[in-house]
């Protein structure tokens, strides 16, 4: 009886880690309610405009957009907040409102790219200047390789701790075995996962520090990037999948 309640405890666990991720994978994908408000980051960038207007004095006219339908990539205008998934990114004009693009295995985490291709031709130029070169936010390359391999990472990790779940329910030493090796990988997978995403989500909000100046003054350059309950979820699945390592263990060289 001892043995089946261990056993449970590592079903259990592993099992959340799986539904865990499941939420992760619906981040983003469309924008109604579940969907919208997982994200692995944020970027806000509705004090853009105010920045530029100070650094630039004259007023600011057709950079952002609140027709909430119009198209992605397309010069139809800035939206307030981007959220990044990792199958894809939405654009929104207020809370509830927005539009996502186009659904891609392994999305690349490219915020710079979606800013810019949203705005107006001139707001782009203008943009390239205010954003520096230097700034990791920019570095769309470096951004959308690391994130495409993170994407990888999480799916087989996720798949990992399905396999241990499903082996686990057989209840013999030698199926406990592999499920204990199914977890321990997948929650190394994860924890590679979440690693990469931390510090790139980490690294480009450097921008968050970034002043424009006019005259002898200066003012936040008003682009906001933050982590989001995605990967706050991807830590917690992590959590538990290397958790249950441990009553899968138990089991496997006790259960009778
Ligand atoms: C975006 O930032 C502005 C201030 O810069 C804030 O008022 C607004 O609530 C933020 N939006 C979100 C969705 O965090
Ligand atoms: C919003 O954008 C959509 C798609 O481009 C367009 O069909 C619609 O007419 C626009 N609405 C307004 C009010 O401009
Ligand atoms: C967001 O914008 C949409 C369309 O532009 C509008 O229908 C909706 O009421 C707005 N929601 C909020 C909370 O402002
Ligand atoms: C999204 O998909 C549609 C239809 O497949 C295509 O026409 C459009 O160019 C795509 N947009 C982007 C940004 O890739
Ligand atoms: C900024 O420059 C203005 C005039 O150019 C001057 O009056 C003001 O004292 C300066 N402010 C600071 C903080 O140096």
């Amino acid at each position: 009886m001892r043995g089946e309640i261990c056993v449970g405890f590592g079903s259990l666990l592993s099992f959340v880690a799986v539904l865990l991720m499941i939420f992760v994978h619906v981040g983003q994908i469309n924008t109604s309610n579940v969907p919208r408000s997982i994200y692995m980051a944020q970027v806000n960038v509705s004090a853009y405009g105010d920045a530029i207007h100070f650094a630039i004095i004259d007023p600011v006219f057709g950079l952002y957009t609140n027709n909430a339908s119009a198209p992605l990539h397309d010069g139809a205008g800035l939206r307030q907040t981007y959220k990044f998934g990792i199958y894809s990114h939405c654009a929104y004009v207020n809370s509830t409102a927005g539009r996502c693009g186009n659904e891609t295995i392994g999305e690349q985490f490219k915020p710079y790219d979606a800013i810019t291709t949203d705005m107006s031709g001139n707001w782009t130029i203008f943009s390239q200047s205010f954003i520096p070169d230097s700034a990791t936010f920019r570095n769309s390359n470096f951004l959308g390789h690391n994130s495409k391999a993170a994407y990888w990472m999480l799916l087989l990790g996720m798949l990992c701790g399905a396999a241990a779940f499903i082996t686990g329910i057989a209840k013999h030493n030698m199926t406990f075995l592999v499920s204990t090796l199914f977890a321990i990988a997948g929650s190394l997978l994860l924890l590679i996962g979440a690693s990469i995403w931390t510090v790139i989500i980490q690294r480009s909000a450097a921008i968050n520090n970034l002043l424009v100046s006019s005259g002898n003054q200066s003012t936040p350059l008003g682009i906001i990037v933050s982590v989001g309950p995605g990967l706050f979820l991807t830590w917690a699945a992590f959590a538990c999948l290397v958790v249950s390592v441990v009553p899968y263990m138990i089991s496997c060289c006790t259960y009778r």
